[in-house]
């Protein structure tokens, strides 16, 4: 009787150290309770090796005295387990998904506001230089603004208008394949650094809408893996693409090795 005492009081003292421990550690309380738990378990194990051996078995009896012992093993251990508080992964996604749902749909629902209001500045900014060009000019050699090009050179409207472009940069994700101001690029598709030496605005244009229009030299070896998606036309509205050439034109840093485009349509 003294060691069942002496052997719950060093499991208590185990028990409480670890709780003290684990608090400190700011485990949550499941654990620590967890924790003191074990060490219960383990005074448990060492009390029973004080109790008086069984009579030796023999024949059938000590074989239904080892089932019984496993079976009573297996379900003291499986019932103890279950009463821990379990890991369920269907949960876990429900409660990320909480977390995170109203801060995703935030931002790309903020993204494409701000896209669409700085659209819509754009094309009034647009809409006021004509107005003025044609009273400036009040001839009728105006011409309409060609498709593709830039439909204005000056002022604060092309700065928006490049940083329209360089968000589609970011919204397309080109810059997974593609290497600019040394940035992004696996190495799938070329560094486009010097792009605007080589391809007009409106060339650019065309190799993001049909992507087999131009091919990089020599990208039968060192691209083929990385085959640049035929799907912009499809997600992209005509004046993103304007825009993204633009601002791809104006890449003519020629100390980096873009390769040459050459014209297959
Ligand atoms: C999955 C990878 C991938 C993505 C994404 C991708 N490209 Fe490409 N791109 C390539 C590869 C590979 C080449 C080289 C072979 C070729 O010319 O098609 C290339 C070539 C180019 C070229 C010609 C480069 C040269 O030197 O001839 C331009 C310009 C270009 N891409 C622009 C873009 C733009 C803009 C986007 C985003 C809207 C984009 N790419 C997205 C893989 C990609």
């Amino acid at each position: 009787m003294g060691n069942v005492i002496k052997k719950l009081a060093i499991g208590l003292v185990v028990g409480g150290a670890l709780v003290g421990i684990t608090r400190a550690l700011e485990f949550p309380f499941v654990f620590q309770m967890m924790f003191f738990g074990y060490a219960m378990l383990g005074a448990a194990v060492f009390m029973l090796l004080d109790a008086p051996s069984l009579k030796t078995m023999s024949g059938t009896k000590s074989v239904i005295a080892l089932l019984a012992f496993y079976i009573v093993l297996c379900t003291v251990y499986i019932a103890g387990a279950s009463m821990w508080p379990q890991y369920d992964p269907e949960d876990e996604k429900g409660k990320i998904a909480k977390i995170l749902g109203p801060k995703f749909a935030a931002t790309q629902q903020g993204k494409a506001e701000e896209l669409i209001a700085r659209a819509k500045a754009l094309d009034e900014q647009v809409k006021a230089l004509e107005v003025r060009l044609k009273a400036l000019g009040g001839d009728e050699t105006t011409k309409e603004p060609q498709a593709g090009a830039l439909p204005v050179t000056t002022g604060a409207a092309t700065g928006d208008f490049m940083k329209l472009g360089e968000e589609q940069w970011q919204l397309q994700e080109c810059y997974n394949c593609h290497k600019l101001k040394g940035e992004g690029g696996k190495k799938r598709g070329p560094e486009l650094d010097n792009i605007g030496t080589y391809l007009t605005v409106d060339e650019i244009k065309l190799k993001i809408l049909d992507p087999k229009s131009f091919m990089a030299e020599g990208y039968e070896k060192d691209w083929e893996k990385g085959k640049m998606p035929d799907k912009y036309k499809d997600l992209m509205e005509e004046s993103d693409v304007v825009a993204l050439a633009a601002w791809l034109g104006t890449f003519k840093n020629t100390s980096v090795p873009t390769p040459k485009p050459i014209k297959k349509k």
